[in-house]
């Protein structure tokens, strides 16, 4: 049966039974403004990362750790907290050893996939707009068969958000006259913003939720499992908007520490 179907289904715009069209699509919205966003966006986010990836400087204003550099695991990172594991130079930068995971995490990102499969390789552009490409393989083959590890970036994903709450945390800490005091500044809700949004996307991920509820046959017999499944499902609805938001947070992070380390203007604080 399922042999017969894959003989007779027609294979695109121009096969037997479909519409003979030599237009590539007959929509008359602006189709394309999406796909050009997205690249607009994700290619900015790629510049400036990689820059501040390489610009290995002003990513730490005590007690304010730019998202991009922690955890280090260097100690050219010093006076900035930090685990001395990999000399650094101007290449290998202490941004750069952290760097696979939270790209991978992204770049493996189902959202993320959908979005940059439609608007780099436009495969497709759009819905009703048919596709430049000849052959469609799917994700069984290198290097997109690579996107299956999604799962394990995700378990990275977290140690890197436990990581940037506590940097959160540690943002409350002002030292002060050779004392440490309670303080909050505008880079520690910065901070604290940054490390929601991270929680916000990676709980809200599809593997998340697959962790949660998946492979059970009952969810009567696993209630704990179906309560965290149920909330996971809600964050699971906004997922999207969490993986653009918390894009923009962690750059926005990075630029504030930036900005006041380099002494751009000051941090307002309130310290006990
Ligand atoms: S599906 Fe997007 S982070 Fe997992």
């Amino acid at each position: 049966m399922t042999a017969s179907l894959e003989r007779t289904a027609p294979e695109g715009t121009g096969a037997p039974g479909r519409a003979r069209l030599d237009t590539r699509t007959l929509r008359t919205d602006r189709w394309w403004l999406q796909p050009l966003v997205t690249v607009a966006v994700l290619l900015s986010f790629i510049a400036y990362a990689t820059f501040r990836a390489f610009h290995n400087t002003y990513y730490f204003l005590d007690p304010y750790i730019s998202p991009f550099y922690s955890p280090c695991l260097s100690d050219s990172c010093a006076p900035a907290p930090h685990i001395s594991l990999f000399p650094s130079n101007a290449f290998f930068t202490p941004a750069i050893f952290i760097l696979v995971f939270p790209l991978g995490f992204r770049l493996t990102c189902y959202y993320y996939r959908k979005a940059y499969y439609r608007s780099f390789w436009m495969s497709p552009p759009a819905c009703a707009v048919a596709e430049p490409h000849g052959k469609y393989t799917g994700e069984t083959r290198l290097p997109l068969v690579g996107n299956n590890i999604h799962r394990y970036f995700f378990y990275a994903g977290l140690v890197f958000n436990v990581i940037l709450t506590y940097d959160a945390f540690l943002a409350f800490r002002f030292e002060e006259d050779g004392a440490h005091r309670f303080g909050v500044g505008l880079g520690t809700l910065v901070l604290l913003t940054n490390a929601t949004l991270l929680w916000l996307y990676s709980l809200s991920c599809h593997s998340c939720r697959h962790i949660m509820g998946g492979r059970l046959n009952h969810f009567s017999k696993h209630p704990v499992r179906y309560r965290f499944w149920t909330f996971v499902s809600k964050l699971n609805h906004h997922h999207m908007k969490f993986a653009w938001v918390s894009l923009f947070g962690v750059a926005l992070t990075d630029l504030y520490v930036w900005l006041v380390s380099a002494g751009v203007f000051d941090d307002p604080r309130w310290i006990s």
